[in-house]
Formats: structure tokens, C-alpha cells, sequence
């Protein structure tokens, strides 16, 4: 029998729809601390104490020092639409408080018995009862300034709702989440958290972000992040972001504020994980702590039931902006906190002009001390180390280019004011190939030498294939390539990145990382063979580097986009202060 039949609407007693508008609200525990503790800095709170008991489940009390409220505005906060944040709707644009709809404590009294504890600045103290969103008693007490909310038994009365509560341990955590949270976007406060009657969490008023993380996570994960702090335009973007290398090491955090407010948002989280692009394998997700700052009016803060969306006037603009800021603190050298920081120049070098390149001419052309840019040896004798004594290789970056020492024939190493650095020379050389290619792939071309004799290739399947879907941009790169019949390959030119370079080795290599991925949009396969030529071109380690390979070798690092990390997120660069060595030597 169809229900339809026998239906008729009927409006809902309010209490029921009261309930069901509170589930917007009032998902789990965790979201009432949320509301409380958004409540308590919207009074201008300098101090919040939490205490639960099982998880949330018994009971969630929170106090706070901020204004409190008189006996009336105590009664009349458990209304719904009841607010004191915003009187027109011209107000929700650039509201700067936490709340606005006057929905939370109406929510969270109709699934909970809950007392308010509260008095103004004049210290007449109000307490009133409540349960099921009804006003049980009010009446007058003696407190301080300030306000408790203890919030019990939630969803007494709901039980379809308690049914999907999860233990008190999982509840608890997911309330730690929230704390963190909130005490991420309000560094100013002090924040104490009990678990019943355990201490949880003390958190003193922090003066940065990288303390107040400190605090929640210990200093040493917080010591590892780099600073991100970049304006463009109306736009400010700073925060903290995990360096390449420890990418996926440690359990992924996330964080992102905008203009105050901690919200979800993963077309930023995407555009800041962007900007790592090169630095760690696919797949590997960054942490990541955010603020965002945008003209008041260029963002919409009403569009989420829990308030944990906004949205942009202008959201391109803000991503872009947001790649941009993490991208510079990725591509600044800065080895932590406790160093001094060297800084390279990281401004990006625009890509060259596309030049054709004649080979034939090219041949002609005289040796110049070109291991580390595209410059082309005129003989096709490999193992000549074309290099020039350092006084007639007169580029204008000579004079700050430090004395250099290689070291286990792996590393490279000078000193600077705030210390001593070492490079490692296949990684940095990577990440110089890397962008040399990227750039020719995205519309240039690369000088190539031909080989005085053709190297012949015999590939499998699978490897003919690679080449065949690639074959285009492997000329783009420099190799003259043909088809031989069946899967053999005639080698005519390949680019020389450095005269140990073994074209045979790298296409090989290259061919067979290729294999099977046809399906990535162009620019991630781009990505992908620049990173797998120039890691099978790059020098190695165990190559003996002449002064002028290892002066050029600083010299195109300095000039990359991201020096400090190879294409595998691995660092480039490793320094020790002068503070560290006198630290060691017992100095100080
Ligand atoms: N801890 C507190 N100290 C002082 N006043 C409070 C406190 N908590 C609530 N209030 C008052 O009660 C009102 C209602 O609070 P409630 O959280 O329900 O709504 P809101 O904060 O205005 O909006 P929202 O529903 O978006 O949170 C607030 O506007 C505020 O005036
Ligand atoms: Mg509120």
C-alpha cells in the first residue's frame, strides 16, 4: 500500500524541527566544542579551560574570561536566531566574528541538558538550566566575569543520533582535532584541555605560528617547516610548509585559515600542493599550514551549514596566489630555524627564447666551458673536458661564485657568512637538467651533438612503444632518432648535458621508466621524462669535477626555480652554521 495515499502535511511541533535543523549543527561532539569555544572568542575570551568526560559523551565543559552575559541575554541566547554578532544581513559581509547565525546554542540545547554559567564585567551572575531546548530554571549566582557552558548527556533525547556516536577514544580525538584547530587560527589565547580529569593539552599564549605548532605537535616537528609569507595584491598568504624532503615521511596535517576562520577548502590545498610540482613523487600530499587573508569583501563566509566553506569572489586569483607563496618558501634555501639564511636568488628565469639549432653549424662552433648549459662541444670526442681556466670565463655571476671543493667526489663545498654548505652534485645537477628540459619541452629546443657514429638500439616492446608516444618530444630534448625497422633505433644526436653523459644508458633508462603511460595530460608527462632524463643524465656521484665544471655547476643551480630540492623532494643543499660548529667545538 503506497504511504502517498494516506499522507497529509502537517507542520512539525518545533521542538522536532528544532532537532532536525540542529543536526547541521550539531553533528558529534567535536562540533559542540567547536561552537563553544568559537562563542568564547567572540567574547573577547583570553583564556578557555575544556574539560570532557567519556569522550564528549557524558559531558563537555568549557569556561572562558571573555565578556559574559547579562540575565537576559542569557535566557535569550538559547532562542534560535537569537545573536547579538549581526543585526542586518549587510552585516555577514567581512563579519569578523566566529558566529552570526544564532543558531549554536539553540542546536546544541534542544539534543542536550546543558547550564550556562555566566556574568558581565558587573560580576551579577546568571545561571540557567535547560534541556531539550527548554528552559528549565534561571537563576541569580555569584561569579566572576566570564562564562561556563557544560553541556550534557548530548543527544539524550536523539537516539537515532547517539546510535552514530563513536567510542569515547575516537570521539576524544576527533575533539583534540578541533582544539588544535581552533587554537591554530587564535595563537593569542591560552588553551587548557582535560580528558576525564586527565590533562590533554596546555597551550600558552603563542607568538607565532611555528610556537603555537610547537606547542600542540613538539618543537621538532615544527622546527622542519619552512615559512611561507607573500603578498600579491589584496592577498596575503603565510604560514608553515613541509620541506620536499620530508613529504610522506610523518602523518600528513593540514590546516588552512582564511581571513581568520579555519575552513576546508581543496582547490587550495591542490593549488599549495602544486607548487611541489617536481620536488616529490606524485601522490606524496605535503603538510601544510595556511593563512589566508583576503579583502573582506572578496569572500562569502555564509555558504556552509558549519561554517567550514567559504567562498571566493575571485578564487583563481587566490590560488594562484597560494602556489606562488608556497612555491617561494620551497625554492628559498633556508635550512631551519636555528640557521642564518642563505638566501639564492630564486626568481624565476623565463624561459629562452626558442632557438633552431643547425647541427651541422652547431659542429663548427668552438668549445666553450659548457658542462653545465647547453653549449656543444664542436668534436664529437666525449671525454673532453672542455673547460676554461677561471679568469677568461668571464660571466657577470664570477665574482660571488665562492671558492669550491669537491669532496668524495660527490660533494661540493664553500663557505658563506653564516656558515659552511655542501652541495651534492648529482641532485643538483638533476634539478639543473630538470628545468633546462621542462623549459625546452614547454616550447623550446636543445642543442644537440651528433654522434660521429650512429649508436644502434635494440628494444623490447614495451620500450619501442615509450619511444613512439614520446618519440616528439625526445627531438624536442635533442636526440635525432630514427626507426630502424621492427624495435631497432638509429641514434644520429643527443643532447650533452656534460661530456661523461652516456646517451645509451639514459635513453634506455628513460625509455623503460616510460613504459606503459600514455594516459597523463601533457604536462605531467613532461614532468615525468624531465625528471627521468635529467636523473640519467646527470653527473654522477664519484665524477671528478674540474673547478670550472664545479663553478658552473653553482652557478646554473643558483639560477633554478627551486634549488634546494632535487626532482625526488631529496635536498641539493645541506649547511652548517658557523652557531653549530661553535656549538660542537664547545665554544659557546
Ligand atoms: N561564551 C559566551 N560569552 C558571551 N556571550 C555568549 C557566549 N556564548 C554565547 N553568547 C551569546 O549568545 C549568543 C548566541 O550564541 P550562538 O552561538 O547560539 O549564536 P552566534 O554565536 O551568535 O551565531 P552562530 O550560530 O553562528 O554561532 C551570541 O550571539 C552571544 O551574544
Ligand atoms: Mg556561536
Amino acid at each position: 500500500m503506497p504511504l502517498v495515499a494516506t499522507a497529509r502535511i502537517a507542520v512539525l511541533p518545533s521542538a522536532v524541527a528544532d532537532q532536525i535543523a540542529a543536526g547541521e549543527v550539531v553533528e558529534r561532539p567535536s562540533s559542540v566544542v567547536k561552537e563553544l569555544m568559537e562563542n568564547a572568542l567572540d567574547a573577547g575570551a583570553t583564556a578557555i579551560d575544556l574539560a570532557i568526560e567519556d569522550g564528549g559523551r557524558q559531558s563537555i565543559r568549557i569556561s572562558d574570561d571573555g565578556g559574559g552575559m547579562s540575565r537576559d541575554d542569557a535566557v535569550m541566547s538559547l532562542e534560535r536566531h537569537a545573536t547579538s554578532k549581526i543585526r542586518t544581513a549587510h552585516d555577514l559581509v567581512g563579519v569578523r566574528s566566529f558566529g552570526f547565525r544564532g543558531e549554536a546554542l539553540a542546536a546544541i540545547c534542544s539534543v542536550s541538558q546543558l547550564e550556562i554559567e555566566t556574568a558581565p564585567d558587573d560580576g551579577a551572575g546568571t545561571l540557567v538550566r535547560a534541556a531539550g531546548g527548554g528552559v528549565l530554571d534561571v537563576t541569580d549566582i555569584a561569579r566572576r566575569r566570564g562564562t561556563t557552558v557544560r553541556v550534557a548527556r548530548l543527544f539524550y533525547n536523539a537516539p537515532a543520533r547517539l546510535k552514530f556516536l563513536r567510542g569515547a577514544r575516537s570521539e576524544g580525538r576527533a575533539i583534540l582535532d578541533v582544539i588544535g584547530t581552533v587554537a591554530l587560527t587564535r595563537r593569542d589565547v591560552r588553551i587548557t584541555f582535560t580528558h576525564d580529569a586527565r590533562p590533554g593539552l596546555t597551550l600558552p599564549v603563542a607568538a607565532s605560528l611555528r610556537d603555537r605548532l610547537a606547542a600542540i605537535h613538539g618543537g621538532a616537528f615544527a622546527g622542519r617547516l619552512l615559512d611561507v609569507d607573500d603578498v600579491s595584491g589584496t592577498t596575503h598568504i603565510s604560514g608553515l610548509v613541509e620541506r620536499p624532503a620530508d613529504a610522506g615521511t610523518s602523518t600528513r596535517r593540514t590546516f588552512l585559515s582564511v581571513n581568520g576562520r579555519a575552513v576546508r577548502d581543496t582547490g587550495i590545498v591542490r593549488a599549495a600542493e602544486a607548487a611541489y610540482r617536481s620536488t616529490i613523487p606524485g601522490g606524496v600530499r605535503p603538510t601544510l599550514f595556511l593563512d589566508v587573508v583576503v579583502a573582506a569583501d572578496m569572500v562569502d563566509v555564509n555558504v556552509h551549514p558549519a561554517k567550514a566553506e567559504v567562498r571566493f569572489r575571485d578564487r583563481w586569483q587566490v590560488e594562484r596566489a597560494v602556489e606562488e607563496a608556497v612555491r617561494r618558501a620551497l625554492g628559498t634555501f633556508d635550512a631551519g630555524p636555528t640557521f642564518g639564511r642563505l638566501v639564492w636568488t630564486t626568481v624565476p628565469t623565463p624561459a629562452p627564447e626558442p632557438v633552431s639549432v643547425d647541427v651541422e653549424s652547431l659542429r663548427a662552433s668552438q668549445p666553450t666551458e659548457g658542462l653545465f648549459d647547453t653549449t656543444l662541444h664542436s668534436d664529437a670526442e666525449p671525454a673532453s673536458l672542455a673547460e676554461s681556466p677561471p679568469e677568461s670565463a668571464a660571466t657577470p655571476a664570477d665574482f660571488e661564485v665562492p671558492p669550491l671543493i669537491q669532496l668524495q667526489r660527490t660533494y661540493l663545498m664553500f663557505q658563506h657568512d653564516h656558515g659552511v654548505v655542501l652541495i651534492d652534485q648529482h641532485s643538483a645537477h638533476e634539478r639543473v637538467l630538470y628545468e633546462q628540459f621542462m623549459r625546452t619541452l614547454e616550447g623550446g629546443t636543445q642543442p644537440s651533438q651528433r654522434l660521429l657514429f650512429p649508436m644502434t638500439l635494440h628494444l623490447g616492446p614495451a620500450e619501442s612503444e615509450a619511444f613512439e608516444v614520446n618519440r616528439s618530444w625526445f627531438e624536442q630534448l635533442g636526440f635525432e632518432i630514427e626507426g630502424f625497422g621492427g624495435h631497432t633505433l638509429l641514434v644520429r644526436a643527443v643532447p650533452l648535458p656534460h661530456p661523461r653523459f652516456d646517451p645509451e644508458r639514459c635513453l634506455r633508462e628513460t625509455l623503460a621508466a616510460l613504459t606503459g603511460d600514455r594516459d597523463s595530460g601533457t604536462h605531467a608527462r613532461h614532468e615525468k621524462l624531465a625528471a627521468t632524463v635529467a636523473c640519467k643524465a646527470a653527473i654522477k656521484a664519484g665524477d671528478a669535477l674540474s673547478p670550472g665544471e664545479m663553478r658552473a655547476l653553482y652557478i646554473a643551480l643558483r639560477d633554478t626555480t627551486l634549488p634546494a630540492h632535487d626532482v625526488h623532494g631529496r635536498a641539493t643543499i645541506v649547511q652548517l652554521t658557523w652557531d653549530e660548529i661553535e656549538r660542537r667545538f664547545g665554544r659557546r
